[in-house]
């Protein structure tokens, strides 16, 4: 072996138990207790919890959007995701009219080779059918391990937004060649509506971008992928769900046997609205915006009740300067926020502090995401599986802030939090990238995940 990681409780999404994990070539090939092997570097996680690493199934890597790119490459991206215990990144290429499924993807994976330091994989978004040709490629886009794809109902100005029929169409090729699709729900036209009223009626700072697109905006959107999805008898995975009542619609149909799956991101779970009043308001702005308390106390009713499938982050970063474009024009700031390297401190905080399992903690942001978008060598540490490992020493606080982050934005929104327990040591397939504070990695370590064909 080359590894052995004695004397630590590992964290399955189902149990706790004592128990020595050993690695060669990247795997877990043995577990047990007093493993020993005299060629094998043995580290000792006394009083440690040892999971897998965390999947963050929602980030935007150098993206091109609202008018700049968001602020974090697939190396400062990824680095700074293992030092916060992701191990897997699923990005989100954006196919354009004219542009093939394969082609799109094949671009920014070899981008991603050279430069990511964790494993990465894809949904690809779908703007434009192409005249039906990408539907026909979508069989050939699960064969080269994409198996999930993107539309969105909103950002028609920037030509990403689908109508319903491309919608359903897409829901039922996708489930046809073994693939889910994936949603971001919120009505386009009322959004347009209220953002003119409120424009000509000089109101322009960042509260208003709450008011464009408030929780019945999401909901109705919500309701209506949701309606679809049953009525095509198609997965559906919702992502960054924000509000109460398309949550509702959504939990109805899961408990209903639709194959409806739920992500939301911890900006939703610890913020609400009221932050758009604060005088650095325009860095909380992401579509969706954050919601009324309502809302967030019913977003951690389904995490605690297990209705919440996912938990991701939505990680899209803008630079202050870009974000201070919009402080006179709310519809000027870049949506998106920072969020890659918080992700599994905040989960597992929340079960440091007793508010769910760290075995919840777990499902949510490893477990769950490998098996509804077929990671089959990850999200949970057994024999066979990737050693994509997280030490996390559950007595270490840490208060965020951007100076202690590793990625390249200037601000965050979690500035001053204090999360309870936090990673120490991050391996991705067996090797060290991330020890007591530091990235250790290199670019380049991390490699494609050809996710399976996903079948529910
Ligand atoms: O504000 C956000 N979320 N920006 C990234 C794109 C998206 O909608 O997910
Ligand atoms: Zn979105
Ligand atoms: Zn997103």
């Amino acid at each position: 072996m080359d590894l052995i990681i004695k004397n630590g409780t590992i964290v399955t999404a189902k149990d706790m138990f004592k128990s020595d994990i050993g690695v060669a070539d990247g795997k877990i090939v043995a577990m047990g207790t007093d493993l020993k092997d005299d060629n094998a570097k043995v580290v000792d996680a006394s009083g440690k919890l040892i999971l897998p690493g965390a999947i963050d199934a929602h980030t935007h890597l150098a993206m091109p959007f609202g008018g700049t790119i968001s602020a974090d490459s697939y190396e400062a991206g990824t680095r700074a995701a293992v030092c916060g215990g992701v191990t897997t990144v699923f990005d989100y290429p954006m196919q354009r009219k004219g542009h093939g499924i394969v082609e799109t993807v094949e671009g920014r994976k070899q981008m991603a080779e050279k430069e990511a330091c964790c494993d990465f994989a894809f949904h690809c978004c779908i703007t434009d059918l192409n005249d039906g040709a990408i539907l026909d490629e979508f069989k050939s886009a699960v064969d080269y391990g994409v198996s999930s794809f993107k539309c969105f109902f909103v950002y028609k100005k920037e030509g990403m937004m689908v109508d319903d029929a491309t919608f359903v169409k897409i829901l039922m090729k996708a489930k046809e060649s073994g693939a889910i699709t994936n949603l971001h729900a919120e009505n386009p036209d009322m959004i347009d509506l209220r953002i003119a009223q409120y424009l000509k009626e000089g109101k322009t700072d960042a509260w208003y971008h709450y008011m464009s697109r408030p929780e019945f905006v999401a909901a109705e959107a919500d309701k209506r992928a949701v309606h679809w999805a049953v009525n095509a008898d198609a997965p559906l995975y919702i992502v960054h769900m924000s509000d109460k009542e398309g949550l509702e619609a959504a939990v109805d149909a899961k408990m209903k046997g639709s194959k409806v799956f739920i992500e939301t991101c911890p900006q939703y779970l610890e913020f609400t609205c009221d932050v758009y009043k604060r005088p650095d308001g325009r860095n909380f702005v992401c579509s969706p915006p954050m919601k009324g308390e309502e809302s967030r106390q019913a977003l951690w009713q389904a995490i605690k009740n297990g209705a919440i499938d996912t938990v991701a982050t939505d990680h899209c970063p803008f630079q202050q300067s870009e974000k201070d474009w919009g402080l006179n024009d709310f519809t000027k700031i870049p949506n998106g926020c920072a969020g890659v390297e918080n992700l599994y401190p905040y989960m597992l905080g929340a079960a440091t502090d007793g508010i769910i399992s760290y075995s919840r903690a777990v499902e949510l942001c490893s477990t769950n995401p490998a098996k509804i978008f077929g990671c089959t060598d990850k999200g949970s540490l057994a024999i066979g599986k990737d050693a994509d490992i997280v030490v996390y020493d559950p007595k270490k606080d840490f208060t965020i802030s951007v100076s202690n982050m590793h990625s390249d934005y200037d601000h965050t929104i979690w500035e001053g939090k204090t999360v309870h327990g936090y990673p120490v040591q991050t391996y991705v397939r067996g090797k060290l990238v991330f020890d007591d504070g530091d990235y250790v990695g290199k670019a380049g370590d991390g490699k494609f995940v050809k996710c399976a064909p996903v079948n529910f």
